[in-house]
């Protein structure tokens, strides 16, 4: 029994003591409280600002955000003050806790933290930066705040002169500037002190210990890594006698934290503990294997760690290798756009220009280089800077075949025509092959085509070419197809005699050009289909029944084209006027002289005007074996042999001439009209592509 009552009696005085305070002398109570983690505990932590509890468990103050503000305070006011008479103290208290800092970079967090007690449960108003979520700049220092405050600073000379080292430990009282300061450090067990950083990215632990009765608080910080607490104190006994002074009735306990503009560390408290009310209270010691996990230092590291320097240079070396490549890879790329990668077949070929060059000599193909345009393509002018001659004047057709499966023929079939040379004929200097497109390289002739003299220029400039001009075109044309057909090393087939292939220099000495490049178009031969390629007016009688093209299809087009110089007109009309047929119905007439171009009035010589004429009809013969070659055509040109006379046969073919050709037939963009533009490889009356079963 009486022990019974012994027991009995202190409980029932514990339970005054706490709740009914007003009645005891002490008018403390009993606060004692473990957060081995904040999980579940959000309705007694109070939060504000940045300040969270993290699913983990982890109280974060702030984020690494700039300028914010975060605290954190335990709900229930503390009741610290201790009336005795008339004589007021302080009652001892003790708190522990586990905080991590972790800056935006090593050396470069900002700015702190604070374990605060406050006369209220939030900091409002409170500034960001070096008031540490705490006070501002207009309340600072003001003995109205009832603000104690222990800082955990991380930023250097904020205070010129108050905090003289940036990793700071400082004691508060209402006001920012610290009382008492101390670098952050602690005793190891050998009483040597340690300097260690608060911005460790690593659990950090803090011991604050008050005594009431001696008014000296203590502080221990130390790394949690450390294997036992340090036994010495940083800050030991250290008299604070203007805690009565600050303390209210009621206070709270809890942190505050902040982050500046320019240095920002996130501010975690892993656990926390606190006791206060009773006579020698110890905060319960936490363990940290029983907190949370740490939060992951994601600082970045700024210093030279040997490790991460390997790491750096591991980094940079492969970033090089892969940067070295996409660059190659860009390269070829490039080259495989310019065409400069060749199929096997490309290689070899001494004729075979780079497209580089070419993209250079024509401004990139500039539209303003362009110099004509016909059935075949494109002609751009251009020059060609080599080390031997400084800028050599080209043309440069470019033709997009319908398919690319002839070229590679077409392109040996170029690179012996690329050894033609001869007076009468546009020199062929190189091809090449860019993705669709051929690239046929020529001589810059400038003067101007035929086709332009004949018809064009007389209009404007009212000048007529003149007879012996004419003569002596119609002698080289003759010349140029006879070393074609006859006197190279085979026999090449033009395909397209036309006034517009025929160029003229200065001179007035005539340049076949475009010998066969129909071909290119023929041997897209679908196989069951013939391709004629020609131009309407030219093309001789055959060529519409067997497609088959010869040398006397060419001096059929030969003799088409010697009427047109004689007499000044267009082969045909739109179907019902054909210049061969005319002129043979003049013969017949006995007067054959009327079909000479009337514009040269009496400047022409009938006897030459004569044999022209008959030489013409007879190369229009419709049987391509009636039909003279080259050689004897030249011959007849220049008197060295008789005409023979033309026989009957000749005019069979009405049908054929006036059958309306069926087929594609491309007009020419680079009209007779335009007088300056026109090139050596000009296309200028239409070139016909005819598709037959
Ligand atoms: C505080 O509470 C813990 C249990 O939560 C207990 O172990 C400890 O002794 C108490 N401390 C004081 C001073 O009452
Ligand atoms: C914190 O929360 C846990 C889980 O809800 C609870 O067990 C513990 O008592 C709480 N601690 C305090 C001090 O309220
Ligand atoms: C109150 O103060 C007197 C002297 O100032 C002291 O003797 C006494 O122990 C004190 N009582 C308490 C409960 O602290
Ligand atoms: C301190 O704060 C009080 C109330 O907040 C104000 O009236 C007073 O002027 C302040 N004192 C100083 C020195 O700023
Ligand atoms: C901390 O906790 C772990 C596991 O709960 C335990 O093994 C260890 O002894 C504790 N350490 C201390 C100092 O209490």
């Amino acid at each position: 029994m009486g022990t019974e009552r012994a027991m009995v009696l202190p409980l029932f005085m514990f339970f005054l003591v706490s709740t009914v305070s007003v009645r005891a002398q002490r008018t403390t109570t009993t606060t004692n409280f473990t957060f081995p983690g904040f999980s579940g505990n959000e309705s007694v932590i109070q939060v504000s600002g940045a300040a969270t509890i993290k699913p983990d468990g982890l109280l974060r103050l702030t984020d690494r955000n700039p300028d914010v503000t975060g605290t954190a305070f335990y709900n229930k006011p503390v009741r610290l003050l201790e009336t005795n008479g008339t004589s007021t103290t302080v009652a001892s208290f003790s708190t522990s806790f586990v905080f991590v800092i972790i800056p935006t970079s090593s050396g470069n967090g900002g700015f702190g933290f604070t374990f605060t007690l406050s006369p209220t449960p939030d900091r409002q108003g409170a500034d960001a930066e070096q008031y540490l979520g705490l006070l501002n700049k207009d309340n600072d220092g003001n003995l109205t705040n009832h603000v104690f405050a222990v800082e955990f600073d991380t930023v250097q000379g904020f205070k010129d002169g108050e905090d003289t080292t940036g990793n700071h430990i400082g004691l508060n009282f209402n006001s920012l500037k610290s009382g008492i300061q101390q670098p952050v450090a602690y005793y190891d067990n050998g009483n040597r002190l340690e300097d260690f950083l608060l911005e460790r990215g690593d659990p950090i632990h803090a011991l604050l210990h008050y005594d009431g009765p001696t008014q000296t608080l203590s502080l221990t910080v130390y790394p949690a890594s450390l294997e036992s607490r340090p036994l010495r104190p940083l800050i030991s006994q250290q008299p604070v006698p203007q805690l009565v002074g600050i303390l209210q009735e009621e206070m709270y306990v809890g942190f505050t934290a902040a982050t500046g503009r320019g240095q920002a560390s996130a501010h975690y408290v892993m656990g926390w503990s606190f006791s206060s009310g009773v006579d020698r209270p110890l905060a319960n010691p936490l363990n940290i294997s029983e907190l949370p996990p740490a939060p992951p230092n994601t600082a970045m590291e700024r210093g030279f760690d040997p490790q991460i320097l390997a790491l750096i240079v591991a980094l940079s070396g492969v970033t090089l290798i892969l940067l070295a490549l996409l660059f190659f890879f860009v390269m070829y790329k490039k080259r495989l756009q310019r065409g400069e990668i060749l199929e096997d077949w490309e290689v070899n070929h001494p004729h075979r220009l780079r497209y580089k060059d070419l993209y250079s000599a024509t401004d990139g193909f500039n539209p303003n280089k362009i110099i004509g345009a016909g059935g075949f393509g494109t002609v751009f002018r251009g020059s060609l800077s080599s080390s031997s001659s400084p800028s050599e004047q080209i043309a440069v057709k470019k033709i997009t075949p319908n398919s690319m499966q002839g070229v590679r023929e077409f392109v040996a079939e170029i690179e012996s025509l690329g050894r033609l040379r001869h007076k009468n004929l546009v020199n062929l200097q190189g091809w090449c092959k860019h993705k669709n497109d051929l690239l046929l390289i020529y001589d810059y002739i400038p003067n101007g085509s035929l086709d332009s003299l004949l018809y064009t220029r007389p209009r404007q400039s009212g000048a007529v070419l003149s007879w012996n001009a004419r003569l002596r075109i119609a002698r080289g044309i003759a010349s140029g197809l006879l070393y074609l057909h006859e006197e190279w090393e085979k026999i090449v087939v033009h395909r397209d005699v036309k006034p517009s292939n025929v160029l003229i220099e200065d001179n007035m000495n005539p340049r076949l050009g475009d010998f066969g490049l129909a071909r290119l178009y023929e041997r897209e031969t679908l196989s069951h289909t013939t391709v004629v390629v020609g131009t309407i007016g030219y093309m001789a009688p055959e060529l519409t029944r067997n497609g088959q093209s010869s040398t006397a299809s060419d001096v059929y087009a030969f003799g088409v084209l010697l009427l047109e110089i004689v007499s000044g007109r267009r082969p045909t009309d739109s179907g019902t006027f054909f210049l061969a047929d005319w002129v043979m119905e003049l013969r017949q007439t006995g007067d054959i002289l009327p079909a000479v171009d009337p514009r040269l009035g009496f400047g022409y010589e009938r006897g030459e005007a004569k044999l022209a004429l008959t030489v013409g009809l007879l190369c229009c013969h419709q049987r391509p074996a009636s039909r003279p070659s080259m050689r004897m055509v030249i011959r007849y040109l220049d008197g060295e042999e008789d005409v023979p006379e033309i026989d009957d046969h000749w005019g069979y073919s009405d049908f054929s001439r006036r059958s309306k050709l069926e087929g594609y037939v491309s007009s020419d963009r680079a009209d007779s009209s335009s007088v300056a533009s026109f090139s050596v490889t000009r296309v200028s009356s239409s070139s016909v592509i005819m598709s037959g079963r």
